[in-house]
């Protein structure tokens, strides 16, 4: 009975975002040209290469995949799916986009590294640092499910220009309202339904206590809490977090739940207990909020629809064909 419930929700909730596809269709038509099998010839170890080394990771490290999944966000709103969020700064005069503000917490860089490496060697030359880093992303988040979460197309290349300064007005920060949120992801060629979809990944991962402080402490800059943060949750986070913010100290963002990918993120959304303005902005407007009771109902129907916003997400302003280069080293530019 629930499980029928959920799939005709389900199905429900599929035919909405694909009526809302359609007007995206130009901005993500790069995606076409992605393909599933793009490296069948060229590198068919690629998939192994990638789900091997994450997994052996991932028992070190299992906060590995709310790293790199965070990671291709970033690289995807700034300049698109390219990679660019890998460079590092030149001696030119400008500052690459992983040392702009909201980098604070960005890593992984050297799990991408590595995996390069072991890629190069066995088919050198021909798998971007944006396609390693779509895979690594997919496969570190699906590892506790022992299957992958969702399908990631290939044959992105590699942007060459990474500047700091792009980071403002592509990557939302915490304390983002509604209207901006949407703003933002529209001009993704990502819809509301995206837009609630992709913020529980925050059901993983940790943030630094400058991101929420003010809301527990000087919300309107009289000493005060914003008031639609859940009180006695406000005082724990309180505890967590002293004022003024020690820059190292770190938050769970789903506390109790935060390596467990799942819809647990809508649960506390809706108890008023999401960490930041731009979490509880999902539910201050009607339609994002019905979204919010819709994916609350059950974890299988939040991967469904992950899964479906990731495809799009991943395919973001892509490089194809003689577009970009394939760089030997993600963090510098082919001499
Ligand atoms: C909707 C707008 C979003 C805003 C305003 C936002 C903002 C933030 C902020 C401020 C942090 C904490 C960084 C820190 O202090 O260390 C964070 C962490 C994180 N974000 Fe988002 N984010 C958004 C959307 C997304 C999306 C679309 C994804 C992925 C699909 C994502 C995945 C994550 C993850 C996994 C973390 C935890 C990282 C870690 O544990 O290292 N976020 N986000
Ligand atoms: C960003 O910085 C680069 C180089 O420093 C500059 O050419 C460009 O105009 C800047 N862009 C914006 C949007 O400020
Ligand atoms: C992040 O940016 C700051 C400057 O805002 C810089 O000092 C720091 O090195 C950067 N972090 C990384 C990992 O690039
Ligand atoms: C070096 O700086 C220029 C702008 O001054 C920028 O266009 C170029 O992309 C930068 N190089 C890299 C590798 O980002
Ligand atoms: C949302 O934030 C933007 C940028 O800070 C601001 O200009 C706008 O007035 C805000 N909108 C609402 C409805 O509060
Ligand atoms: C609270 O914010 C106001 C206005 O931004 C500022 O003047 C004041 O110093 C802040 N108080 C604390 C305790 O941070
Ligand atoms: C934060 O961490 C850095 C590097 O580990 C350390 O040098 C610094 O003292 C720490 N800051 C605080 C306020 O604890």
């Amino acid at each position: 009975m629930r499980v029928g419930y959920s799939i005709f929700i389900l199905f429900v909730f599929l035919s909405l975002l694909g009526i809302s596809d359609v007007s995206n269709a130009n901005r993500l038509s790069h995606a076409n040209s992605l393909r599933y099998d793009y490296y069948k010839e060229t590198c068919p170890q690629l998939n192994k290469i990638v789900k091997d080394f994450i997994t052996d990771i991932n028992r070190i490290n299992p906060a590995l995949g709310a790293q790199l999944i965070r990671l291709q966000f970033h690289d995807c709103f700034v300049r698109g799916c390219d990679g660019s969020v890998l460079l590092d700064t030149v001696n030119n005069g400008s500052k690459a986009e992983k040392e702009a503000g909201p980098n604070r917490s960005l890593r992984g860089f050297e799990v991408i590294d590595d995996i390069k490496g072991v890629v190069e060697r066995v088919c050198p030359n021909v798998v971007s640092c944006a396609d390693i880093l779509a895979l690594a992303a997919r496969d570190a988040v699906s590892v506790p499910f022992r299957r992958p979460l969702w399908n990631v197309a290939l044959g992105r290349r590699d942007g060459v220009i990474s500047l700091a300064n792009e980071t403002n007005g592509n990557i939302p920060g915490p304390f983002s309202n509604f209207t901006t949120l949407l703003q933002l992801f529209n001009s993704k060629g990502l819809d509301v339904y995206d837009l609630v979809v992709l913020s529980g990944a925050h059901s993983i991962g940790v943030a630094h206590c400058g991101g929420v402080s003010r809301r527990l402490y000087n919300f309107t800059g009289k000493g005060d809490a914003d008031p639609s943060l859940d009180p006695e949750y406000a005082g724990i986070l309180r505890e967590k977090c002293p004022n003024p913010a020690n820059p190292n100290t770190t938050v769970e963002m789903d506390p109790a739940s935060s390596l467990r990918f799942d819809k647990h993120y809508y649960d506390i959304l809706r108890q008023n207990k999401g960490l930041f303005v731009s979490d509880a902005a999902l539910l201050t407007d009607r339609e994002s909020e019905s979204i919010v009771v819709q994916l609350q109902r059950s974890t299988t129907l939040f991967l469904h629809a992950f899964s479906r916003s990731m495809r799009k997400m991943t395919a973001i302003d892509v490089l194809t064909r003689d577009d970009g280069q394939i760089r030997q080293n993600c963090r510098l530019i082919n001499p």
